[in-house]
């Protein structure tokens, strides 16, 4: 399910392009990402965007549309899966569907090697590099030591209203990614998750948006209001916090 985004450019690029390329992520959350990062840049939320699992630029794509004057997309991967050619057609996908080649950078190699000044090195050369990273997509290798590897890459580099948004989540082949969050979230008590987009199907899954506390507001009454149509009315708690829920279809079930 494709929303407007209020940037028309990405609006073009959802109808026409996003399903061209080879990907996992939902039109759905990218709709509602690309929302948010419109968003960020109205509230005068500058930064970079950066993206772990990067692919072949389905969903990275989406989110370099958002880039504003200064900002830089920076997508890692060790893009050999399932063949050498994704760098290749990342390339090939970035530039034919609308982003400047002088505004991305793709890295290539495994976070498991990087530290965080590997990751905004890209930018600090090519962009505005006093800028921190706005938005971080996270959707590499699904385990512990790896998430908690590419969280602690992010931490750092966050813009203090910034959001990490972390892929596959509740996903049926990956039962125990979701108890590394919560246990993340309370080593982490200034973060909180700001919403659950839910999954479209088993190859587009639900995604957590996480922010820190003190820049809830900024985000949470606008998901309301501006998705309402697609808001889970029960919501959700995450780690004694109310997490909004976005489905494509919500309702309850009927008991009467
Ligand atoms: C599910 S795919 C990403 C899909 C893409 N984000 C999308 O929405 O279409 C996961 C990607 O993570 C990459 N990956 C796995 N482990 C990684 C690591 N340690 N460092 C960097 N990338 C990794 C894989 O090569 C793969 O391309």
């Amino acid at each position: 399910m494709r929303l407007p985004t209020g940037n028309p450019t990405l609006d073009a690029y959802l109808e026409k392009g996003y399903g061209s390329v080879r990907g996992m992520s939902s039109v759905f959350a990218a709709s509602i990402c690309g929302h948010m990062i419109r968003r960020q840049t109205e509230l005068g939320i500058r930064g970079h965007i950066a993206e772990i699992g990067t692919f072949e630029g389905r969903f990275f794509i989406a989110l370099a549309h958002g880039l504003a004057a200064g900002e830089h997309a920076i997508g890692i991967d060790i893009f050999t899966w399932p063949s050498e050619k994704v760098l290749e057609n990342l390339h090939e996908n970035v530039t034919h569907l609308g982003i400047d080649p002088a505004r991305y950078t793709a890295i290539k190699g495994s976070t498991a090697d990087m530290e965080p000044a590997d990751v905004i090195a890209p930018a600090k050369a090519k962009a505005d590099g006093s800028l921190p990273i706005r938005f971080f997509h996270i959707d590499g290798q699904h385990d512990e030591p790896n998430l908690v590897k590419d969280l602690s890459l992010a931490l750092p580099l966050m813009h203090p209203q910034g959001l990490i948004v972390l892929d596959d989540m509740l996903h049926p082949s990956y039962p125990g990614l979701v108890e590394t969050v919560h246990k993340w979230l309370r080593a982490h008590p200034e973060w909180v998750c700001l919403a659950i987009i839910d999954r479209e199907d088993i190859v587009a899954a639900a995604k957590y948006v996480l922010v820190r506390e003190d820049a809830l507001s900024l985000y949470e009454q606008d998901l309301l209001t501006t998705f309402a149509s697609n808001v889970f009315p029960m919501g959700s708690d995450v780690e004694g916090h109310f997490t909004v829920v976005l489905t494509p279809h919500p309702r309850l079930a009927e008991v009467d």
